[in-house]
C-alpha cells in the first residue's frame, strides 16, 4: 500500500531533517521553501548526508537513491494539496506562521493535519487562525532530527483526539520515541533542562568554580555526555539565551527561569560558541585547554546542586501534569541524552535528601528560584514513590 504523502514547510536545519526521516521511512515527501537558495542547500546537504551513510556502510546505494528520489523540492505550497499532514518548520515568528497556516488551510483537504515544529510558540496561538483548529498539533523534533529519537507531541486546547492519535501513530512508525506534552512553554525538554544551564551559570557567577570545573563535575561525576558550558557552546549562546529568555517571559517571569548576564554578555560579545570559534571556551587551533580543578568535594557540591535543581523541575512538571512520569523520564534520556530519567534518579538518591538540599538552598539564598515543588514535599511527607 502506498504510504501517505508528507508535507514539510521550510527546508532549513529542521525541515530538511524531518523530510529525510519521512522519506527514509518510505513516504513521498513534498519539501517546500520560499527561498530557492535554501532549497538548493537542503537538496545538496541531504544528498551529501545520504552519500556519507552509504560510504559508512549504514545504507545501501539503492536505498539512498530511493530515499532521495522520494523528496520533491518545491517553492509552491500548492504542492501540498495531496498531503495527509504538513509539518511546518519555518522561522520562529507567530505572524509569519499565522500567514502560512492560513494559506495551508486553503490548499489541503479537510482531513489534513497541520503541525508545527515550533520550540517556543504556543500551539493554541498558531491554531487560532484556522477555520478548523481541531487539526492543529505540535510535533517537536530535536536537532538533528534524523538522529535524535525523541519527538514531543503537543496537542493544543483546540486539538481533537483523532489528530493526536494519527500524529502519534505516524511518528511512532518512524522509529521515534514520542511523548505527549502539554502546550506550555518549553514543552517537556526545554522546560525541565533549564537548570542544567541556569544553575551552572549561577554557580560560575558566584565564583564557586570556573567553566571547566563545572563541566568536569557534570561529566565525570554526574555522567552527562557534555558539561553545561560545552553544551551551551555547542548549541550557540545566542540560541540558548533566546530560548531561556523566551521561557522566562512565557512563565510570567518566574525567577526559576531567570536568564544570566554571563550568557547575555558572551552572546553580545559574539562569543557564541563553536560556530564563532569562541564561547565559554576557545576553539581556535592553538587554544590552550583549561584544566578543571578536580577537587572531589567541590565537584560533588556542584553536581548535587545542579542535579537537585533538575530533579525539582522534573517533579514540578509532573505536579503540573505537563506529561506523565514515564514521558518526563523518556524525554530527558531520549531528547537530551541524560544518563538517567530525572524522576527515577531523584528516587535513587532519595527524595528526602533532595528536599533537604533544596530547603538548604532556599533558606540560604531566600530566593523563590530554590522553592521545592509541592509534589516533592508531599511525597516525602507521605513516604511515597513515583
Ligand atoms: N534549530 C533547532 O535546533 C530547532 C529544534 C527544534 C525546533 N526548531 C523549530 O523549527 C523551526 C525551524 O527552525 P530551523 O532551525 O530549521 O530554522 P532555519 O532558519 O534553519 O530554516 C527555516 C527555513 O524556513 C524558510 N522559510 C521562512 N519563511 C518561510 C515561508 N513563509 N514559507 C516557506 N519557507 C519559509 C527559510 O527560507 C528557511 O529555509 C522553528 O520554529 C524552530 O523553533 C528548531
Amino acid at each position: 500500500m502506498e504510504k501517505e504523502t508528507i508535507g514539510v514547510l521550510g527546508s532549513g536545519t529542521m525541515g530538511r531533517g524531518i523530510a529525510q526521516v519521512a522519506a527514509q521511512n518510505g513516504h513521498n515527501v513534498v519539501l517546500v521553501d520560499i527561498n530557492e537558495e535554501a532549497l538548493k542547500t537542503a537538496s545538496n546537504s541531504l544528498r551529501k548526508i545520504m552519500e556519507r551513510l552509504v560510504e559508512k556502510g549504514k545504507w545501501e546505494q539503492d536505498f539512498a537513491d530511493k530515499t532521495f528520489g522520494r523528496i520533491k523540492f518545491s517553492q509552491s505550497v500548492n504542492d501540498f494539496k495531496d498531503c495527509s499532514i504538513v509539518i511546518e518548520a519555518i522561522v520562529e515568528n507567530l505572524d509569519v506562521k499565522h500567514k502560512v497556516f492560513r494559506d495551508l488551510e486553503s490548499i489541503v483537504s479537510n482531513h489534513c493535519i497541520l503541525a508545527s515544529n515550533t520550540s517556543s510558540l504556543s500551539i493554541a496561538s498558531i491554531g487560532a487562525v484556522l477555520q478548523n483548529p481541531d487539526r492543529v498539533i505540535g510535533i517537536h523534533f530535536f536537532n538533528p532530527a534524523p538522529l535524535m529519537p525523541l519527538v514531543e507531541i503537543v496537542p493544543a486546547v483546540q486539538t481533537i483526539d483523532d489528530t493526536v492519535n494519527r500524529a502519534k501513530k505516524l511518528i511512532d512508525g518512524w522509529n521515534k520515541v514520542t511523548v505527549l506534552a502539554k502546550d506550555t512553554p518549553g514543552f517537556i525538554v526545554n522546560r525541565v533542562a533549564r537548570p542544567f544551564y541556569g544553575e551552572a551559570l549561577r554557580i560560575y557567577e558566584e565564583g564557586i568554580a570556573d567553566f571547566a570545573t563545572i563541566d568536569w563535575a557534570m561529566t565525570e561525576l554526574g555522567g552527562f555526555r557534555m558539561g553545561p558550558f560545552t553544551l551551551m557552546d555547542y548549541i550557540g549562546n545566542d540560541v540558548n539565551y533566546a530560548v531561556t529568555e523566551s521561557v522566562f517571559k512565557s512563565f510570567y517571569y518566574d525567577p526559576r527561569y531567570k536568564p544570566s548576564f554571563t550568557q547575555k554578555r558572551h552572546s553580545e560579545a559574539g562569543y557564541l560558541g563553536r560556530k564563532s570559534g569562541r564561547g565559554y571556551f576557545d576553539y581556535s587551533e592553538n587554544a590552550v585547554k583549561i584544566e578543571p580543578n578536580k577537587d572531589s568535594a567541590l565537584g560533588e557540591q556542584i553536581k548535587n546542586r545542579i542535579l537537585v535543581m533538575l530533579f525539582n523541575e522534573a517533579i514540578d512538571a509532573l505536579f503540573l501534569n505537563i506529561a506523565s512520569k514515564e514521558d518526563i523520564d523518556l524525554a530527558m534520556t531520549k531528547g537530551v541524552n541524560y544518563p538517567k530519567g530525572l524522576l527515577q534518579w531523584s528516587e535513587e538518591i532519595g527524595l528526602e535528601k533532595v528536599l533537604n538540599q533544596l530547603e538548604g538552598l532556599f533558606h540560604e539564598y531566600g530566593e523563590d528560584r530554590y522553592r521545592p515543588s509541592p509534589l516533592l514535599r508531599r511525597m516525602v511527607r507521605d513516604k511515597k514513590s513515583f
